[in-house]
């Protein structure tokens, strides 16, 4: 049985919701997950029927320009949450929490969280971390908000940490994954992201595990993969990770209409007649004629 969620036209789709995640696991098919940060990608990401879009909180990254994701916070999320709700009506949307907006306490954690699903009008919050990171997670869930997990490399504090480094390269790196992925499933998540972590650990975690997982530089066997947006469109000027596939070049695309426009503009071709504003002859004349009394 195929779950209609996506491929279908967009009139048809229903809405996804954290339900039909693990249904689509069950019926072995693949979720395809990807970020947007404004609301025109969040339309063309929704029509084409992704079926979940992540307001990342690499969003400090590849639109703002910082080095890492801690920069971050709420208040800057939360328009870029709104605007994303605006543009996607099928999709389910889910909200990345940023660095120390969940790790203070349990009641930080579901406020923010609260804040995501209020006024970001989200329907699911990510949280980064393994089995410290759980009983936040059950917290938040318990308050009613469905909750993604993300292990292997967490970006908030793998920079802290000295990098960004393969995780599960050897068995008793593996085996704490596998039981952090367990204690977030125990904790109630809905999903979990696993970002670059070997593929032989992913796919361990995968079976072991009832819930979901979303692939980000964690190999083929994930139950879904996901990817940041300017990565797939060829839009972050600083890498691509060996993970990521660019779909298109649209810096290039960019660069060339923007130096069209410029040289249009210096020798007078921009604006051509049909881009203009005209005044009706008469009212030209009379003013004509004001101007010369
Ligand atoms: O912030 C983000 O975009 C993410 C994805 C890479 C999973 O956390």
């Amino acid at each position: 049985m195929v779950i209609e969620l996506s491929g279908t036209s967009s009139a048809e789709r229903k809405k996804v919701t954290v339900a039909d995640f693990s249904k689509m696991k069950s019926h072995n098919q693949r979720i395809v997950m990807v970020t947007s940060y404004d609301y025109p990608t969040s339309i063309i990401a929704d029509e084409v029927g992704v079926d979940s879009i992540l307001v990342g909180d690499s969003y400090g990254m590849v639109v703002l320009g910082h080095d890492t994701t801690i920069p971050v916070t709420i208040e800057e999320l939360l328009p870029v949450c709104q605007a994303v709700k605006r543009g996607a009506s099928h999709s389910l949307l889910i909200g990345d929490m940023p660095f120390l907006s969940f790790q203070i306490s349990e009641e930080d954690a579901i406020r923010n969280a609260g804040r995501f699903i209020k006024e970001g009008r989200m329907e699911a919050v990510k949280i980064e971390g393994g089995r410290e990171m759980a009983h936040m997670a059950k917290a938040v869930s318990n308050a009613g908000i469905p909750v993604l997990g993300h292990i292997g490399i967490t970006p908030q504090t793998a920079t802290l940490h000295g990098g960004y480094r393969i995780q599960g390269k050897n068995a008793d790196s593996g085996e704490r994954l596998v039981e952090d992925a367990k204690s977030l499933e125990e904790a109630g998540v809905f999903g979990i992201v696993l970002e670059m972590i070997t593929e032989e650990v992913a796919r361990m975690i995968t079976k072991t595990i009832s819930v979901p997982t979303i692939g980000i530089g964690s190999g083929r066997y994930c139950d879904g993969q996901v990817l940041v947006l300017h990565d797939i469109l060829g839009l972050y000027p600083r890498f691509v990770p060996k993970f990521a596939k660019r779909y298109t070049d649209l810096a290039s695309t960019i660069k060339g209409a923007v130096t069209e426009y410029a040289s249009e503009v210096r020798r007078g071709a921009f604006p051509e007649e049909k881009n203009v504003f005209k005044m009706d002859d008469a009212e030209r004349d009379k003013l004509d004629l004001r101007q010369k009394s």
